[in-house]
């Protein structure tokens, strides 16, 4: 069923001349505003392709979409990069260079970058986020020379001119340059800028837009002059991937005589869960202080304190209700595994959001096709190997290597019935005659590499401890990969030691991986949602734990405190009906105030002892002491 507009959501629903920014809070509608907008274009008349419906993350796009019940290969609701990779291939042909790879091989980037910095005596990551950095901002590579501070400045321009230069040659475009040569494609032919036009662009999720997507709508709405932006500047979590905060409140300059709309019920939540959030909103403003629940009166908020991370899992999982009204977040994905474990153990199923999940994250799955190789380097195992960006198999070409492979087992089962296993293909001559000498001599490397694992009986531990030595595993992850805002390779790769620990034997270990891999494919059914904080932005569940509230996990420890302060925010205004929030051990400073508090009205505190025996609640002055519990 749905409920009518209030009237300045039915303002910006109607609102069609112009630029207007719709600027709220969690829940007061500024995606079903965004989504009943496009239906009542629709409802006009206009053409479907008149609309541009851009958001940052995949996630949010497809919600979008599926709130608009619009047809799966609808092309109004985008995502910014994959609007960017259409345009791109759309206007190769005027592109100033031959477009081979959007987006390139990872490894051949790779290599490109790890040269660079061996030539100009610079490290990798710093190199890396230099370069996309310099992208987002809109500098050229002979602007980023002029602003060049200092030999280390200098020494990074001319990286970063090298690097643009090798990806012409070789016809590349990375994530951040799909970006940029959309905008300057529209910047530079009037024609393509008159194809791209579009009489309504709307963007939700506003406050994770950055300076060049910015670019990009004024360009798209240029001739008609209709942008319609929605979002919460509390809610920006993508800082660290170049959103700007106050972009929002700088709408008014980017758009001239843009309308200003806010929007303060709060349809979402009851009563009690929108106090607890304000408490915990990271910043006072008058957009929180006027937030108001229309949902009426629920069950205070309760904070729940475990004895240990097991605890928790076990905990939560039996106090779940109705699973499919149900989401259990977490700051990271390492901290995921705890719940899919428990899930899996207690044949629960689920459905983990987006990309979140900690057994489908790539250091996992490289981890584990390594501990398959010390049983015998079956095909999938040789297949990950290969993607893995590690020592031996970092530079290879990957996809070509991949795709001889499968074409050439593929052909030898219809001829013989039976296919040669891939890690015997690696050294055929049949594959290896389409490749470089050099490249030849790399996979040689690598296939003696893989091989060289096999130690049949070795335990999980040995088999993961072995990979992480020989392989070079966490030097890769500390020198060359970023962490992601809910992953962290690093953690990942602990986490996955710890579990290994408990498995005396590869194969019980690998039994017990690939049940959790497989658990993680996502259904269409309805189940208990699994998710990062990250990955849960802009969707709503009735009942949501928010867990492992502990210190050095949330707020992360790697982590600016503001942005980690946003997602917990994010986090607990996911919640409709009933909020759990829940640590184990020692509370983080999110917790701390409120459990210092003589007399908290906002939330009830539970812990962990008397949760054993019971439903019973106890009170937060009950609870003075609650630190002995870990
Ligand atoms: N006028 C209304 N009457 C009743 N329900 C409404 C109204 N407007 C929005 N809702 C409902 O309130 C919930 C929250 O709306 P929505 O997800 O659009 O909020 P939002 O502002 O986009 O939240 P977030 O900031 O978390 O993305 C949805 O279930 C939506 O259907
Ligand atoms: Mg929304």
């Amino acid at each position: 069923m749905s409920f009518p507009l209030n009237p300045e959501q039915l303002e910006a629903v109607n609102f069609r001349e112009g630029y207007a920014v719709v600027q709220s809070g969690p829940g007061s509608g500024k995606t079903r505003t965004t989504v009943e907008r496009v239906h009542s274009i629709l409802e006009e008349g206009y053409p479907p392709d008149n609309i541009l419906a851009l958001t940052f993350t995949r996630e949010a796009a497809l919600e979008m979409a599926k709130r608009a019940k619009l047809p799966e290969d609808q092309k109004i609701f985008r995502t910014f990069h994959s609007f960017c990779l259409e345009l791109v291939h759309r206007e190769r042909d005027k592109l100033p260079f031959q477009l081979l790879h959007a987006p390139p091989e990872p490894g051949q980037q790779r290599k490109l970058i790890g040269t660079l910095c061996r030539e100009n005596r610079l490290d990798f990551k710093g190199l890396v986020s230099y370069i996309s950095a310099m992208k987002r901002k809109g500098l050229s590579t002979d602007e980023a020379m002029e602003e060049a501070l200092g030999a280390k400045g200098l020494h990074l321009a001319v990286a970063y001119k090298k690097y643009e230069l090798k990806c012409r040659e070789e016809g590349w475009l990375d994530f951040d340059s799909m970006l940029v040569e959309s905008v300057k494609l529209l910047e530079n032919n009037p024609e393509v800028l008159s194809r791209w036009q579009y009489k309504f662009v709307l963007v939700d999720e506003a406050q994770d837009t950055d300076d060049i997507q910015w670019k990009l709508v004024e360009l798209l709405s240029k001739e008609n002059k209709n942008v319609f932006a929605v979002g919460d500047e509390e809610q920006l979590i993508y800082a660290w991937r170049g959103a700007q905060p106050n972009g929002l409140s700088k709408f008014g300059e980017r758009f001239p005589g843009s309308r200003t709309i806010f929007l303060f019920r709060n349809y979402r939540s009851t009563r009690q869960i929108v106090e607890f959030c304000k408490k915990f909103a990271p910043k006072k403003s008058e957009l929180i202080d006027r937030m108001v629940s229309e949902v009426g009166d629920g069950p205070v908020p309760v904070v729940r304190l475990f004895g240990s991370d097991s605890d928790e899992a076990s905990k939560i999982l039996s106090s779940v209700v109705e699973p499919e009204r149900t989401a259990i977040l977490t700051r990271t994905n390492r901290q995921l595994s705890r719940f899919e474990n428990a899930c899996i153990d207690r044949g629960i199923k689920y459905n983990l959001l987006g990309r979140s999940g900690f057994w489908v994250q790539p250091e996992v799955k490289y981890l584990l096709a390594y501990a398959q190789a010390t049983e015998f380097p079956s095909d999938a195992a040789v297949k990950s190997i290969i993607q893995s960006p590690y020592r031996e198999t970092k530079y290879l070409k990957k996809k070509d290597l991949i795709s001889a492979l499968d074409t050439h087992a593929k052909s030898e089962k219809v001829v013989t019935g039976k296919s040669t296993p891939y890690i015997k293909l690696m050294t055929d001559p049949a594959i290896l005659r389409q490749f470089t000498d050099q490249q030849c001599d790399n996979i040689k490397r690598a296939a003696q590499f893989i091989r060289s694992f096999r130690q049949p009986g070795v335990t999980p531990t040995a088999a993961l401890q072995n990979t992480l030595d020989r392989a070079d595993v966490k030097v890769y992850y500390e020198t060359e990969e970023e962490s992601d805002g809910d992953n962290d390779a690093i953690e990942n790769i602990n986490e996955l030691s710890k579990i290994a620990t408990r498995y005396k034997t590869v194969p019980e270990f690998l039994d017990f991986a690939r049940k959790a891999i497989a658990a993680s494919r996502k259904s269409k059914q309805p189940r208990l949602t699994l998710s990062t904080v990250h990955r849960s932005k802009g969707r709503e569940f009735d009942f949501v734990f928010v867990t492992g509230i502990n210190e050095g996990m949330f707020p992360h420890k790697k982590g600016d405190i503001n942005e980690e302060k946003r997602i917990f925010y994010v986090a607990c205004t996911r919640a409709a009906k009933r909020l759990t929030v829940s640590c184990f051990g020692k509370p983080s400073c999110f917790l701390e105030t409120l459990l210092n508090e003589k007399e908290n009205k906002i939330c009830e505190i539970v812990s962990g002892e008397k949760q054993s025996e019971g439903p019973v609640w106890v009170r937060s002055q009950a609870l003075l002491g609650f630190e002995n519990l870990s």
